[in-house]
């Protein structure tokens, strides 16, 4: 497929004052970072590509979702409703409380699930729910680990924060250091994404992490953003969720337990289904009252036949448990090249590798050279911090997406090319 290109070309004149300059904060999105390296390179190798840069499961959703599609055609001509079908919210709530051992009946399904059509977009809108014009009299904060998903990024600047980026290195458990947060931050944090498992490292937040970050969000009186769309894909134990650790944290009487929190799931991994464009939010019902709010001016709601579809896959876990086989199987292939190079180590969850080659941009640029094989350079997954290296610089970020069979021989070639 031909990609768009919508790069701005030198030369081309743009008025200052018709554009919004804050998205000239942003870099390029880092798959057209990838692009332009790659850009101009004929691979050597006379293979068919290997795409390890994308996290778009290569395995076919299950069945259930065409058949459902199908049958609830007639949607396709409805303007679906912001909040969902009824049986939408108690699908994924009835999953939530399954899958995190809620008590039956915390979870309030009309006001504590929303539908969003993919996480990107909602945990991007998010931060124009969550960043007030000011805080603490100084300009809003708005938390992210370093690397950090793209969009994190993107709604911070484009609500008006400071993104502040917090290092999730191997000193930290890949996560951020809670313990270092001042409280001078946390005064002016208006929104702390975090992500578990996470991407792309794979490390889970255990749960007293969990409780400390739910604590500090509401003592400073932020929102949390917990993102745990790859919370499905773990080789051994399934990761905690901040809703199960939110629910037995001591409350006042009246209180709901999901003050200040807000959790992301997605299909797209689950269901191996990123072309559905289907997830939800869930947690806070204040939060979410104002989100369904902000989205109904900004959004069309889920599709009919697509909240259909998404119902009976959040119903289903057979397709999800086959996921995990598979991905264990990916998993053991890779290991059995690369234990004991590069820092390789089994991630809690998701299905990335976080492989530390020294230089990911030149190490991108010799794999695709030499192997055809596409993967991502860590150093468009971070920033720098003022004065100090780009943390990412040194890493290569590996998708596991493929079948077994061709990410070990994907694996094999690394070690071949990379030495
Ligand atoms: C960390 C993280 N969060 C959220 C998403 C968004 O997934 P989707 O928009 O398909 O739900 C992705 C997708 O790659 C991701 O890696």
């Amino acid at each position: 497929m031909v990609s768009a290109d919508f790069s701005v070309h030198p030369g081309a004149v743009f008025s200052e004052a018709i554009g919004n300059d804050r998205l000239d904060r942003l870099t390029d999105y880092p798959f057209t970072r990838l692009a332009n390296l790659l850009s101009g390179i004929t691979p050597r190798a006379n293979t068919a590509p290997i795409v390890l840069s994308v996290g778009e499961p290569q395995h076919p959703p299950p069945a259930i979702l065409d058949e459902t599609l199908r049958a609830n055609s007639a949607g396709w001509s409805k303007y679906p409703p912001v909040g969902g079908s009824p049986d939408f919210r108690a699908a994924a709530g009835d999953w939530l409380t399954r899958r995190y051992g809620l008590p039956i009946g915390l979870l309030q399904h009309d006001r504590s699930i929303l539908p969003v059509s993919g996480t990107r977009e909602a945990l991007f809108m998010l931060a124009l729910l969550a960043v007030p014009s000011s805080k603490a009299g100084r300009q809003p904060a708005v938390l992210m680990p370093n690397p950090f998903y793209a969009p994190y990024e993107g709604g911070a600047v484009l609500a008006g924060a400071e993104p502040v980026f917090l290092p999730a290195t191997r000193e930290t458990g890949f996560l951020p250091d809670l313990d270092a947060l001042t409280p001078e931050l946390l005064e002016r944090t208006a929104l702390f994404y975090l992500c578990t498992p996470a991407n792309p490292q794979g490390a889970a937040a255990s749960a007293a992490y969990l409780a400390r970050a739910i604590g500090l969000a509401r003592e400073y009186g932020f929102v949390l953003a917990v993102d745990e769309c790859y919370a499905e894909i773990y080789l051994d134990r399934p990761p905690v969720g901040a809703l199960q650790v939110a629910a037995g944290l001591p409350q006042a009487a009246g209180d709901t337990p999901w003050a200040n929190l807000l959790v992301f799931h997605s299909l797209s991994k689950r269901s191996s289904a990123a072309g559905l464009r289907s997830g939800f939010v869930a947690g806070d019902p204040v939060l979410l009252g104002r989100f369904s709010r902000l989205r109904s001016y900004a959004n069309a709601g889920m599709p009919l036949p697509i909240d259909a579809a998404s119902t009976a896959l959040w119903r289903d876990e057979a397709h999800v448990e086959e996921n995990r086989r598979l991905y264990r199987a990916k998993f053991a292939a890779a290991e059995a090249e690369l234990k004991g190079r590069y820092g390789y180590y089994r991630p809690d969850g998701g299905f990335f590798l976080w492989l530390d080659v020294g230089d990911g941009e030149e190490a991108a640029r010799r794999l695709w050279t030499e192997g055809a094989i596409r993967a991502l350079p860590g150093a468009y997954l971070t920033r720098s911090n003022p004065g100090e290296p780009n943390p990412g610089a040194p890493f290569l970020r590996i998708a596991l997406v493929q079948d077994a069979e061709l990410v070990g021989q994907a694996c094999a070639a690394i070690v071949r090319i990379l030495g």
